[in-house]
């Protein structure tokens, strides 16, 4: 796991990365979304790694969890035993490309509460539309994972973070696999108290909302639909 430094994939940094973005920079995960990047990658191979990095980004998203302990007794002897504290997490997935980060975080984490929030990017204004919201009624309780496997131009995801934080959720992360810097930047003014975690930043957006080098359409490529 790595603060922000050396960002671009040609090691240039142009701009002031937020302290609250964690870049997990762990040789399995960037070996892995070397995979993934690879335009050749079939479908199916490209969706069980991202449910291996998801699993991977999840172990990260969650070093900070309060802990408590537990009286237990081991077959050897009684011990007060570490274990999370508080209500179980959410895991809020921004379809439809959310889901594939959802589906290795739900590996690692299986009694979350899960949420969905649909939106689609317009293609000419490339401003997000909603046209679903479901999320756990007791969500201002509990911690919440939001799962959005492209932080691009980062608008759909701060409207996202918008919809959940009326519906008085309060403890957020932000869980991306690729983001970019106009994204970040974005995301960060709009949502300062929101951490993100990503496993890394390339170098700049496209003239069509694409992150580059990236791996292109991030849903088309889980789902095959392209
Ligand atoms: N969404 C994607 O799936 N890919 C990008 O590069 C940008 C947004």
């Amino acid at each position: 796991m790595g603060k922000a430094h050396n960002l671009r994939h040609d090691g240039q940094m142009t701009f002031q990365p937020p302290t609250n973005l964690t870049i997990v920079n762990h040789p399995l995960v960037l070996h892995k979304l070397t995979l993934m990047r690879d335009k050749n990658t079939p479908t199916a191979v490209f969706r069980q790694l991202l449910r291996e990095i998801s699993l991977l980004l999840a172990y990260e998203v969650c070093r900070d969890l309060p802990m408590t302990t537990r009286h237990i007794e081991t077959p050897v002897a009684p011990m007060e035993a570490p274990i999370i504290m508080g209500k179980k997490l959410v895991i809020v997935s921004i379809l439809r490309a959310g889901n594939g980060l959802l589906e290795g975080m739900l590996d690692l984490l299986p009694s979350a509460r899960v949420g969905h929030i649909g939106l689609y990017r317009d293609p000419k204004t490339l401003q997000p539309v909603e046209y679903y919201f479901k999320v756990p009624d007791d969500i201002a309780s509990r911690t919440t994972i939001v799962v959005d496997p492209m932080l691009a131009t980062g608008n759909s995801t701060a409207v996202a973070l918008d919809r959940l934080k009326e519906k008085g959720a309060k403890n957020l992360r932000l869980c991306t696999l690729l983001a970019a810097p106009e994204g970040i930047e974005r995301f960060h003014q709009a949502h300062p108290d929101v951490p993100i975690f990503t496993a890394a930043v390339d170098e700049k957006l496209n003239e069509h909302g694409y992150i580059v080098p990236g791996l292109g359409d991030a849903g088309d490529r889980m789902f095959g639909t392209k």
